[in-house]
């Protein structure tokens, strides 16, 4: 049907109109939001490069979790920032570190929140690489000693009560080794959604100086993807849910649509896209000159992802996302 017959702007006229006619929402329960946690006392220590957020102490990690939590937010994914740093990141497996000591207050204070724990060693190795160096290498990744390592780190999240841990290292079988340690230490129950997809992008600067992770030499081409491929992202994602997971990340966000849609249609598990910390960082800083309207922004790229095919969103907008939900539910609610 063409016009006069077909007028597109009919359903575009009101909001109830378009309301009705919207193939995709951005649903509370289905954000997932990134908290940094770091060892230290002080409880919120702002991070210049992402406005709004901060590194938090684990009280403070709770505190912040119980308030997304009462905000509809559906889930939680930490981050450690350890007091030190070494060769093979035995931090990441320390039950006393900031990450498990977060995940029990998180558990007992919001008990309904679903906590996630990344899982990757470069927040915790001196050298700022996702797992351990060959001896006699500054940047060259051991795979498969490093494997043992992430799984002992899964295993004590897991102790510790993560509901999901979420292996972002991109070492070649590590999804099948987690499992494994995960199910012989009885946690049997814990899921896995892995980063099966994770590009080497730019996008990451933020966090990087958020968490003190940028290696000191060389770079994470040899075990993060070619930005450059896509066949690859849906082998990479096929492989991870042969070997167990029971949903996929895909990363970063929306310079990946493309990416994001061909994944969701190659597996049936749920798909999750991160709007990583350099595309909010670019969208609060472009507000910040006052070149676009954040808010717009912010509800824009959400929906992309979305309709990309994304079932979860881990951005840092979570809060303010689920802010506005509620706003708009009482905003409805009190005009009729
Ligand atoms: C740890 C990890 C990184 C991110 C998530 N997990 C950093 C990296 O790979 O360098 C990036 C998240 C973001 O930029 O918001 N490997």
């Amino acid at each position: 049907m063409t016009f006069p017959a077909h007028r597109g702007r009919r359903l575009r006229r009101h909001e109830g109109l378009r309301s009705l006619a919207r193939e995709t929402r951005v649903a509370a329960d289905q954000l997932v939001a990134p908290l940094f946690v770091h060892a230290a006392e002080r409880d919120r220590v702002p991070i210049a490069a992402l406005a709004g957020q901060a590194r938090l102490s684990p009280e403070a990690a709770a505190a912040e979790a119980q308030a997304l939590a009462s905000l509809g937010v559906g889930s939680v994914i930490l981050f450690g920032i350890p007091a030190r740093k070494d060769a093979e990141g035995s931090g990441a497996w320390a039950s006393d570190g900031p990450v498990p000591r977060a995940i029990r207050l998180i558990k007992k204070r919001a008990p309904e929140l679903v906590v996630w724990a990344d899982v990757c060693l470069c927040e915790y190795t001196d050298h700022g690489h996702c797992g351990i160096l060959r001896a006699g290498e500054v940047d060259d990744v051991d795979n498969d000693a490093t494997l043992p390592l992430l799984a002992r780190a899964a295993v004590a999240y897991a102790e510790a009560g993560a509901d999901v841990v979420a292996p972002s290292d991109m070492m070649d079988g590590r999804v099948a080794a987690i499992r494994s340690a995960l199910d012989q230490a009885g946690h049997t129950a814990t899921a896995i959604v892995s980063y099966a997809v994770k590009y080497a992008s730019a996008f990451y600067g933020p966090f990087r100086q958020a968490a003190g992770s940028t290696p000191a030499h060389g770079d994470r081409r040899g075990y993060q993807m070619d930005v450059a491929n896509v066949r690859e992202a849906v082998s990479e994602a096929c492989a991870d849910v042969e070997e167990g997971a029971d949903a996929l990340i895909v990363k970063p966000g929306t310079p990946c649509l493309d990416v994001l849609r061909a994944v969701r249609e190659a597996v049936r598990v749920p798909v999750a896209s991160y709007q990583v910390s350099g595309e909010y960082a670019m969208l609060q800083d472009a507000a910040e000159k006052g070149h676009l309207d954040l808010e717009r922004a912010m509800w824009e790229t959400a929906l992309g992802m979305r309709r990309a095919g994304a079932d979860l969103l881990i951005t840092y907008f979570a809060r303010a996302l689920a802010e506005r939900l509620i706003e708009s539910r009482r905003a409805a609610e009190s005009a009729r």
